[in-house]
């Protein structure tokens, strides 16, 4: 699905030598790499405070933590999702709240969020799925009507922007409370190992989490707060802050990857493309509006499992994601959810394939991979 080591080829004169000095200087852990990553994150996405620690998942706990919510929770999210996101919120003993999803951007249901909403609802989480945003100003709307806490999971969405109706535009997780995001190798922005970052614009709420990430201390060996061991090591932090330049570029190199995609398949009904659901509503030259994390297909009216039998045998890899909506994993189920309240995920498990995405494919690929596919729908 991705050609980690064709990227690696192209970068290695900078990634070896920024590697190399770490080691070289032994900072491995809060060295100066780690604080020099942070502020070039911070700048580029124009965010007051970025907090590296070691994972996505850890990202989004903490972010909770740092809001100071509290068992009984509510927390609303989606159910065509990572479960990484429902993970946490049950992890700390909130209640995950699951609701459906657009059948057209696979992001978060405004509805449905509003339909969820209860007096013990404390917080909503946006996940920005497969590369773009979910409708951010609706959901800061309902939260300000509400008084609810965003915290945007933004995991597969980094370096998108989002476009507010009136044409401004805003870093994906910059714009609710706080917002999470994850540095695994395969991620838009992946280091070599695991990684990831929390950013806030809140200043008091940056000082809270920056205690949390490491044990709770704000002077050493003072414990104010119950903390967790989450950091970004200074060897993972070297290799981001030198992928991070090319962070626009590798994102230009996935859209033209997904507009030849588009091209390809135009005219077959069986085959619905991704659209863009915010700005520009199509990939154009311009748009950052969708980082294509994955390029991901609904395939109606044929079977998508023999598809993707078709492809692994001519040697393709895709993926489904997500096979089975949260709301049916035994980790997740709950006697209030009704399966009437989850048709868009219920449909979208069975239709969706994610093709290979990545900054390195080609043009052989890409004509490959689509002929193989119309070959198959046309039987
Ligand atoms: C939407 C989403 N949230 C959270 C995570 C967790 O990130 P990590 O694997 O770095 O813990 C992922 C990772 O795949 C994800 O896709």
């Amino acid at each position: 699905m991705v050609d980690l080591k064709g990227q690696y080829n192209g970068i290695k004169d900078v990634v070896n030598p920024s590697i190399q000095e770490v080691i070289e200087n032994t900072s491995f852990i809060n060295g100066p790499k780690v604080h020099e990553f942070q502020k070039n994150l911070e700048q580029y996405l124009g965010v007051k405070h970025v907090i590296p620690c070691a994972n996505g998942t850890d990202a989004l706990q903490i972010a909770m933590m740092g809001l100071g919510l509290k068992p009984g929770d509510e927390v609303i999210t989606a159910d065509f999702t990572f479960a990484a996101t429902v993970e946490v919120i049950a992890l700390l003993q909130l209640t995950p709240v699951l609701v459906d999803v657009n059948a057209d951007d696979f992001n978060i249901d405004i509805e449905a969020i509003k339909k969820a909403i209860t007096p013990k609802t404390k917080a909503i989480v946006p996940v920005h799925l497969f590369g773009q945003c979910a409708n951010m100003e609706a959901i800061m709307e309902i939260a300000k009507a509400h008084n609810l806490f965003v915290i945007e999971d933004n995991a597969q969405a980094i370096g998108a922007s989002y476009t507010y109706k009136d044409g401004n535009k805003a870093k994906a997780g910059t714009i609710g409370h706080v917002a999470s995001t994850s540095f695994f190798p395969s991620k838009n922005l992946g280091c070599y190992g695991d990684g990831g970052a929390i950013f806030t614009n809140d200043d008091d709420l940056a000082h809270t989490i920056r205690g949390i990430v490491n044990h709770g201390m704000y002077e050493r060996y003072h414990h104010d707060v119950v903390g967790v061991n989450s950091r970004l090591d200074s060897i993972q932090a070297a290799v981001l802050d030198a992928k991070l330049p090319h962070l626009d570029s590798y994102a230009k190199a996935r859209q033209n990857a997904a507009k030849k995609y588009n091209k390809a398949f135009e005219g077959y009904e069986n085959i619905i493309t991704p659209i863009v659901s915010n700005g520009c509503l199509k990939v154009c030259d311009t748009c950052d509006c969708h980082v294509f994390h994955q390029y991901t297909l609904k395939i109606k009216g044929i079977d998508r499992d023999a598809l993707a039998k078709h492809l692994n045998a001519h040697d393709i890899p895709c993926g489904i994601y997500y096979p089975i909506p949260l709301h049916k994993q035994k980790a997740y189920k709950d006697k209030r959810y009704n399966e009437n309240d989850f048709k868009v995920t219920n449909q979208l498990v069975k239709e969706v394939i994610s093709l290979p995405m990545h900054t390195e494919l080609n043009d052989e690929q890409i004509e490959y991979i689509t002929a193989t596919i119309i070959k198959f729908i046309n039987g």
